[in-house]
């Protein structure tokens, strides 16, 4: 971080307000006119300046490529990426580095569980469960495996308010299910699902567990041995890092039995053509040149975002999510989507019939960026009877300022609208 925002937290942290705008060097411009108000940060949150600056010393000072140099640059890369796999396995709290494999995003980890660990094992007679509310990426791979192994995707349902049924969730597990995929929290709806009591449930059946934590990571103190859950996946730039640079979380023991994901450079130890030794782990499954620069972006985020200090981050993101679903609910003719009791950074909405994306062009035009669309989880917009949604999501640096200028952007939108 910065030392002008290393000033801003300290001095904030007696009153237990975040005020730590300044530190968003994108945040301090104006779009059509009007200052920037970012209500983005599910799709990609902003980066502080000390992610871009780290990012940027690598880049200009330590740049070489990793493992396998003996000269000074290729020295200092790895010890950057590799230092960035320590932050990570501290800030969720695994418990050996081996267990944080660098992808490129939630997507990637999810999809090297699907194929790596279950299609090896997943044959016709055997379940994949998951629930409506999951992004695209953690329904997909499901399907594609499904297709491949003849094997079944089962979907627990939701409830009105955008909860998971957990009851009949847990109804579906038996001997037969392979794998329970969940979100943590679901990017369209924004509820919080009860992971803990759903692995403990799925690990009484023996069931392994994979956390789709996208969307938690950024918001909520995320402890992996706490959940015990057997694989977690995150992207970098939901959480104030780069894009192209994610996290796998897994438990060593099931690594160590799983085959390689992709090959190429770096996952071998020996390559003859009667046969080829795999790496040790992490780096069994990070084949090729990896994402350094990501890397280091993403551990310069972890920094940031320890600085601040989880359970804060948690809190003023909790205490501005309510702040702005009620003074949505006040606005004439909003119709909100997804009133989970427990809930974290995103609130959905209709207003009147105004389409989505005209709403979501009017609010640009005075400023306020939000999301349209159906947000990657079309099964969740079906279950709505929507085709898509507006979606305001909060990151730490969004104020109940912001909030307020989102009520006025939806008044004057009403007005154009009739
Ligand atoms: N998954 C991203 C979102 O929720 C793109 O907007």
């Amino acid at each position: 971080m910065n030392q002008k925002s290393n000033n801003v937290i300290s001095s904030t942290q007696a009153a237990d307000v975040i005020d730590c705008r300044a530190d968003f060097p994108a945040l301090d411009q104006k779009i059509n006119d009007h200052p920037l108000v970012y209500l983005d940060s599910a799709a990609s949150s902003q980066q502080p300046a000390s992610v871009i600056d780290a990012v940027r010393a690598y880049q200009r000072h330590d740049h070489a490529n990793v493992h396998r140099g003996v000269h000074t640059l290729s020295h200092r890369a790895t010890e950057a990426f590799e230092g960035a796999r320590d932050k990570v396995q501290a800030f969720i709290n695994a418990s050996s580095r081996n267990e944080i494999i660098f992808t490129r995003g939630t997507t990637e980890s999810i999809n090297l569980v699907s194929q790596s660990f279950c299609r090896p094992f997943l044959k016709p007679g055997k379940k994949i469960v998951i629930t409506h509310l999951e992004h695209h990426s953690n329904i997909v791979p499901w399907q594609l495996l499904c297709e491949q192994t003849g094997a079944e995707l089962l979907v627990a349902p939701i409830d009105d308010k955008g909860q998971v049924q957990s009851d009949e969730l847990i109804a579906l597990l038996d001997e037969s299910v392979q794998l329970l995929a969940i979100a943590h929290v679901s990017n369209a709806l924004g509820s919080v699902l009860p992971v803990k009591k759903l692995i403990d449930a799925a690990h009484s059946m023996d069931i392994p567990v994979l956390v789709d934590g996208a969307q938690a990571v950024p918001h909520l103190p995320v402890d992996v041995l706490d959940l015990d859950c057997d694989f977690y996946a995150f992207s970098g730039h939901k959480m104030f890092g780069p894009t192209g640079i994610g996290v796998l979380y897994a438990k060593e023991a099931l690594l160590e039995n799983m085959p390689p994901y992709q090959g190429g450079g770096d996952m071998i130890l020996e390559v003859r053509f009667d046969g080829t030794t795999f790496n040790e782990l992490p780096y069994k499954f990070e084949a090729g040149t990896p994402n350094i620069s990501g890397a280091v972006g993403l551990g310069a985020a972890v920094d940031y975002l320890t600085t601040i200090g989880m359970a804060r981050v948690a809190e003023h993101e909790h205490k501005t999510l309510l702040y702005m679903a009620s003074r949505l609910a006040d606005v004439e003719d909003i119709r909100l989507i997804g009133t989970a009791d427990e809930k974290a950074s995103v609130q959905s909405f209709m207003l009147g019939d105004i389409h989505p994306h005209d709403l979501g062009t009017i609010l640009d035009h005075q400023g306020i960026a939000i999301r349209t669309g159906h947000h990657c989880a079309m099964p969740v917009m079906d279950f709505y009877g929507v085709p898509g949604t507006a979606r305001a999501s909060l990151a730490v640096y969004n104020t109940t300022d912001d909030i307020d200028r989102l009520i006025d952007s939806l008044q004057t939108a009403r007005k154009i609208f009739g």
